[in-house]
Parts: structure tokens; C-alpha cells; sequence
């Protein structure tokens, strides 16, 4: 059977290392939707991201990126919803989670840089999900690294197959547009960053007569010379392996000159999967499944004290969600209904009278939600797929203010079923770590408790840098480590043992010495 509503939706999310041009192109997919219609919209929302270390500054544009979190439109009868992730690296837990609600990713690679450090973190995030990947390679207006080296290096750093949809023909200086190997066509470059297509010549095979009008004879003989070893290198799309996270098809362009965009757009709306099934703890929910299902996967704080509501982001996986309809919170097993559901288009809120599955719903809470809590029509459900990976800079909290005691604890409570930060509790006396991938975190904690729940704190660097989920069939054996190391274990916000270490090779020495002991490096493991 064919549900419009679910066939309809493509949610997925744009991408990059910082820089490689992530903005850039969601700005140019709105513009294309029609969801905008002046450039820098998005732009200006955008967090200044590595050389900053002004949290509130950052803290004023994610409460600004608040309109853009979610940003959907309509495109060839397709509902788009673009899933906005931070580009801050030290905000990159979040951006973890917003990978865990959607179907399938842009990948942006800066064609000069290469793959870089965030480039491959997130696409192990996306392997873990075998969510589908397609590649766009900015910037080839620059002078870039060469295309067949470039794409060797993806391959081999990101560990996926590659299939080039379309072929550079020069780059920087020299670059006149690509080949479109699908369409058969020509696309030529024109930088211009105001107009939103560019010329494309459809020709019959790089035998028409045509292609010489527009290319030098050395410029046909090598695209020619090209698209043969790419047809012996990487053959045709097989969409079933882009579908399981296999092979991701390449696109070469130029974001900010509107170059390579349409033909992206495209064949995304295409190819890229509409939502399909989600993995609960007891049983696998079907996006057609007719009783709504959803899960919470982001919470934005409002920083402004006269306004603490906080609005937790809903995923949906099944069903239709309405307006003022009950539905069970099944951590905490009550009913609640939503009055003010959000809709997100561009930069633009709107009331939600229902939503389906891919949708994303924005729901004021007071405090209510946690990441990863699942709502339901009354199915004790628990949706996976929402770990947690090991911080990197681990601090113990100390209390500066004795009398605010019990805010202080309160504070750190939600501010990390937030998602803000870890937190880790390390036993004899109930000391607790927290543990982040930024030092920026710590900022915005100190900022919050104080401004919020009107406690104050300081922060202790220990020597920890990683932390691994340990488990053992035996519980004798599991026993064993965490009395023998318990300068090393503590618990994570579900009660679960953790071992706590300065590097890798500790761990590895302590797999050593506890043979029988699993070590996980995320808190979600089969
Ligand atoms: P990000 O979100 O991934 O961090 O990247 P963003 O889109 O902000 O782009 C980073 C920089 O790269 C921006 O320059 C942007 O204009 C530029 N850029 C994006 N696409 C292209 C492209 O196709 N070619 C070239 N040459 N540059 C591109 P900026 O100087 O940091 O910002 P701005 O002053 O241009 O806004």
C-alpha cells in the first residue's frame, strides 16, 4: 500500500566540516524551494564557529538558529525538511543527535581541503546508522586538490564506495562546468551569484557536434579520457547499496556561484529515501504503522529568563500527530497534549495542526522532555539510536555556594538531560563528572546555572579523555573491574558503568587485564 503523506517526505541533513560551505548550500536548496528568496538568511543565523570562544555570542545566534533548526519546503511535490546541525565543533554531540533523526545526509567536502576532521567524525556517525550519504564537492571555482586523487582520498578516509554523477571539467581558473553523466548533459559555469541556474547544454554522447561550440578540443579529449577510467573505476549507481549506506553518489559544484545546485536537488528528490522503519528497543516501528510514534532528539533552552519554557524536538516515526490529542510519554508514563506544536518553515513558525512521519515537530516544554524520550498512542515504546559517544574533556563539579546545594544539583540535572553536557557520577561520596566534547559547554553551564537556577560551580579538569561502556556476561567478572578500578569507574545518567580514561592505550591495557569485560565506545551497543 502507498501512503502519499510518508512517500512525500525526504528529511535529511547538510553536513561538513566547518567552512566547506554547509550554509552556503542550505541557504542555495531554500532559495531553490522557493522557501527563501534572499540570500544571507540563513547566513546570518549561522554560529561562528572555530575561531570563536564567545559562548554567549554563539548562545545568541543558537537562540536565533532556533527559526532554522528545522527548515522544510516543497520542491517537485516533495516535502523537503532540512535538518539544521551546528557547525561549532565543540557542539558536535548535538549535532550526533540530529543525525539520529534523519533519513539520509548531504555530505559537503571542500574541493581544496579534502576530507578533513569533522568531515570523517560525522560520517562515522553516519555508518553507525548506515544512514545514505550523497557527496557534494564545493568550491570548484577554486584551484582544488585533483578530482581522481580527491575522490580516492573520500573513498579510502571514509571507508564508502563512490559513484560520480557528474564530471568537473577544470577546476578554478579553469573550470567550465560539469558533465552531468545521468542526464547526459552539459552544465556550464558562469559564476554568478544571483541568478539560480545555469546554462545546460543536452547532448546526445561527448560525440555531438555541439560540445566543441563550448569546449576546447584538449577539454573534450580529456573529460572523454575521463569518463572512460571512470566507467572501469566506478561503474553505475546501484541504488540499493546508497540505500544500506554503501556507495554515495558524488556531485562537484560551486555553492556560493548557485553552480551544481538544481542538479543536486534533483537527484536527491529522487533517489533519497522517504522515511521507512525505526528500531525501538522491543520491536522495529514501520513508518506506515497507522498509530502515531515519535521520539525527541534535540532540546533548545530559551536563554532569556523571562522565558524559560525550553521547546523539545520531536521526530515522527508513525502514524499522523495532531494538535491537542493525548499521547503517552512513555518514560514517564503519563498523557500530554500539545496545545502549540511548531512547524519550522525557513525562518518562519507556524501553528501544526498534524504532522507525519519525517516531520519534525517543535513542542514548548517546562520540562517534561528529555533526549530520546518516546511518545506514543499508549505502546510502551522506547526508540534506540540516540547513544552517547565519550566526551573529551571530563571535569568534576565543585559547589562554590553551599547554601544553593540543592539548585546546584537540580541545574546539573537538567541541564544534561538536556543534552548541554554528560553527566558521570563517581562514587565513594556521589562526586559528579561532567563531560563534554568543548570547553564551550563548560561556559554555557556556568552561565545557566547561575542565571537560571541561581547556583554556583566550578569545574575541576581531571586527567580523563575517554570513556567507554563496560559490560560482561559474567557479572563476577563485571564485579571484578569495577571494585579493582574503581578510581576509574563511574555511572552514567541511566546508572550504567562506565570506565573512565586518560587515552586509548589505557583502555587497551585495561581490555588486557579484564579479558572477560566488553568495552563500548558509545552508549548504545547491540
Ligand atoms: P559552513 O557552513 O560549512 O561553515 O560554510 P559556509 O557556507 O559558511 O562557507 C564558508 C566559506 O566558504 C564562506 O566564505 C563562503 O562564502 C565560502 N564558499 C561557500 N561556497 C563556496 C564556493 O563554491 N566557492 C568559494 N570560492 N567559496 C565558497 P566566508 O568568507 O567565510 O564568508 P562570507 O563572507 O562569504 O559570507
Amino acid at each position: 500500500m502507498v501512503y502519499p503523506e510518508i512517500e512525500k517526505r525526504k528529511t535529511f541533513a547538510i553536513i561538513s566540516h566547518p567552512d566547506a560551505g554547509k550554509t552556503t548550500l542550505t541557504e542555495k536548496f531554500l532559495l531553490f524551494g522557493g522557501a527563501i528568496n534572499t540570500a544571507g538568511a540563513v547566513k546570518r543565523n549561522k554560529a561562528n564557529q572555530s575561531n570563536t570562544s564567545d559562548f554567549m555570542e554563539i548562545e545568541k545566534q543558537r537562540g536565533i538558529s532556533v527559526a532554522t533548526s528545522v527548515m522544510g519546503f516543497e520542491y517537485k511535490d516533495k516535502r523537503i525538511n532540512i535538518l539544521d546541525t551546528p557547525g561549532h565543533k565543540d557542539f558536535a554531540e548535538d549535532t550526533y543527535r540530529t543525525l539520529s533523526a534523519v533519513d539520509s545526509v548531504i555530505l559537503v567536502v571542500d574541493s581544496v581541503k579534502g576530507v578533513e576532521e569533522q568531515t570523517q567524525k560525522l560520517m562515522g556517525v553516519c555508518r553507525m546508522r548506515n544512514t545514505p550519504v550523497i557527496i557534494f564537492i564545493n568550491k570548484m571555482d577554486r584551484e582544488g586538490k585533483d578530482t581522481f586523487d580527491l575522490l580516492d582520498e573520500i573513498e579510502k578516509q571514509l571507508n564508502i564506495s563512490l559513484c560520480p554523477l557528474s564530471w568537473p571539467i577544470g577546476q578554478g581558473y579553469t573550470f567550465k562546468g560539469v558533465y552531468n553523466i545521468y542526464e547526459k548533459q552539459l552544465n556550464l559555469f558562469n559564476p554568478d551569484k544571483n541568478k539560480i541556474t545555469e546554462p545546460v547544454v543536452k547532448v546526445q554522447d561527448l560525440d555531438d557536434e555541439q560540445l566543441n561550440q563550448y569546449l576546447k578540443p584538449k577539454e573534450l579529449s580529456t573529460l572523454k579520457d575521463d569518463l572512460e577510467l571512470i566507467d572501469g573505476v566506478y561503474g553505475e549507481l546501484d541504488k540499493e547499496m546508497y540505500l544500506e549506506g554503501l556507495l554515495a553518489p558524488v556531485f562537484f559544484g560551486s555553492a556560493i556561484n548557485n553552480f551544481g545546485i538544481r542538479e543536486l536537488l534533483d537527484t536527491f528528490v529522487n533517489i533519497a529515501p522517504s522515511p521507512k522503519s525505526r528500531e525501538a528497543e522491543t520491536r522495529e516501528v514501520l513508518a506506515t504503522e497507522k498509530p502515531f510514534t515519535g521520539f525527541v532528539f534535540k532540546i533548545h533552552a530559551n536563554l532569556d529568563p523571562n522565558h524559560r519554557d525550553r521547546i523539545a524536538f520531536l521526530r515522527i516515526c508513525s502514524g499522523k500527530f495532531e494538535r491537542n490529542k493525548f499521547y503517552f510519554h512513555t518514560r514517564l508514563q503519563k498523557k500530554l497534549k500539545f496545545s502549540n506544536p511548531m512547524d519550522f518553515m525557513a525562518n518562519e513558525k507556524s501553528l501544526v495542526e498534524e504532522a507525519w512521519p519525517g516531520d519534525v515537530v517543535g513542542l514548548y516544554d517546562s520540562g517534561n522532555f528529555k533526549i530520546g524520550d518516546t511518545l506514543t498512542e499508549g505502546e510502551q515504546l522506547q526508540f534506540k539510536g540516540i547513544p552517547s559517544f565519550s566526551p573529551e574533556i571530563f571535569k568534576e563539579v565543585e559547589n562554590r555556594d553551599p547554601l544553593k546545594s540543592k539548585q546546584l544539583e537540580k541545574g546539573i540535572q537538567q541541564l544534561t538531560e538536556e543534552g548541554v553536557a554528560q553527566l558521570f557520577v563517581q562514587q565513594p561520596g556521589n562526586r559528579k563528572i561532567i563531560g563534554t566534547v568543548g570547553e564551550l559547554q563548560f561556559e554555557v553551564i556556568s552561565f545557566r546555572l547561575e542565571h537560571e537556577y541561581g547556583a554556583k560551580a566550578a569545574f575541576r579538569l581531571l586527567t580523563f579523555k575517554r570513556s567507554s561502556w563496560i559490560t560482561a556476561t559474567d557479572k563476577k567478572k563485571l564485579g571484578e573491574i569495577l571494585q579493582r578500578r574503581q578510581h576509574q569507574i563511574a555511572t552514567d545518567k541511566e546508572g550504567n558503568p562506565v570506565f573512565l580514561a586518560d587515552n586509548d592505550f589505557m583502555i587497551n591495557l585495561a581490555k588486557r587485564d579484564f579479558p572477560d569485560v566488553e568495552f563500548h565506545s558509545t552508549s548504545e551497543f547491540k
